[in-house]
Formats: structure tokens, C-alpha cells, sequence
């Protein structure tokens, strides 16, 4: 099946005279800037790891609201439309949150599609379209994998003197995700305990 009018290798010759050298990078991925924080290298270094992680799975989650945004159907279609768009704002803002909080402890975030998809712990969706069930038990269990790991990664930044991302985990990430998942699990919980 031909999906694009112009190939791979086409685009990659029509740009090689404007693109700059790829070997310009000034800090390395995984290279540690101190910054003065009052916080030591080693603590800095954990939550840096551990926020990549979260950035990765949140990015991961937030473009899988969108791609649920366009793609659901069915009786439920407006309002479901509605919530997994706004849902996608809310994951946009704390994307945001996260990236800046690696590079305020003098970390490098990940930011491009190829490094998030190779690093989250979300599993892959399909191209195609599920219906609105399976694509609310899909949005909650990534919204589990990410509650399950800021629970650990909150407790590991206090225990490291990391209050900064401690709070941005407990008062952020965690309170945001519970109530999304509040939202979602209320169209598909069963009526009767
Ligand atoms: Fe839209």
C-alpha cells in the first residue's frame, strides 16, 4: 500500500544542503550539568533518570488520548470526544512540567517521538480504531503504570532530599492522573457493587 507521495529518501536529498552538521550536541543525554541547587550529584542524577521515565510514559499517554479524541465512535461519541481532548490538555501541561523539572536539576529531557517510544513502559497501540471500551481500559492501565511508578519515584526523591520532585510527582502527576482516572473508570464500572 503507497502511503506518501514522496519518499524517505527524497526528503532526506532535498534537505541536505540546509540542514547543520549533526554533531553539534553541547551536552550529551545522560551528561549531568550542576546546577546550584543545594542538592547533591547523586540525588540529582536519580530524579533525572526517573523523570525521563515518567516523561516518556507521560507523552506516551497524552498522544494516546489524542489518537482516542479522533479516533472513538459509537453512542458515546460527543462526550467522549470532549473528555479524551480535554484529558490531552491536562497530559500536555504536566509533559511540560516534567521536561522543565529534568532540566532544572541539569538533566537533558527526552523529547522526540523515536527516544519516548524506545524508553516507555506503556504498551504499543494499534494504528486502527478500538472501540470506546477498549479504549478506555487501554487509557487506564497507562494511567496505572504511570501511578504505580510516581508512587515509588516520590518516595525515592524524598528519601534522596529531592523535595522539588516529590512535590511536582505527589502534588501534580499523581493528584491529576487519580482524578483522570476517576472520569474514565466511571463509563465503564459496573452499576452495582
Ligand atoms: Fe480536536
Amino acid at each position: 500500500m503507497k502511503t506518501s507521495t514522496i519518499s524517505r529518501t527524497e526528503i532526506v536529498k532535498s534537505n541536505h544542503d540546509i540542514l547543520p552538521p549533526h554533531d553539534h550536541e553541547t551536552q550529551a543525554f545522560g551528561l549531568t550539568r550542576k546546577h546550584p541547587i543545594a542538592l547533591d550529584q547523586t540525588a540529582c542524577n536519580a530524579s533525572i533518570d526517573d523523570l525521563n521515565q515518567l516523561l516518556a510514559d507521560t507523552m506516551t499517554l497524552r498522544d494516546m488520548y489524542k489518537k482516542h479524541h479522533w479516533q472513538v465512535s459509537g453512542p458515546t461519541f460527543y462526550p467522549l470526544h470532549l473528555l479524551f481532548d480535554k484529558h490531552f490538555e491536562t497530559q500536555v501541561e504536566l509533559v511540560d512540567q516534567i521536561a522543565e523539572r529534568v532540566q532544572m536539576l541539569g538533566g537533558i529531557a527526552l523529547a522526540m517521538a523515536p527516544d519516548v517510544a524506545e524508553r516507555t513502559l506503556i504498551p504499543r497501540a494499534p494504528k486502527g480504531r478500538e472501540d470506546p471500551s477498549t479504549q478506555i481500559s487501554r487509557l487506564l492501565h497507562a494511567h496505572e503504570v504511570i501511578l504505580e511508578e510516581s508512587r515509588a519515584m516520590a518516595r525515592e526523591a524524598t528519601k534522596n532530599g529531592d523535595d522539588g520532585t516529590n512535590d511536582l510527582i505527589v502534588s501534580e502527576i499523581i493528584r491529576t492522573n487519580e482524578m483522570q482516572v476517576w472520569f474514565l473508570f466511571m463509563h465503564v464500572a459496573q452499576e452495582t457493587l
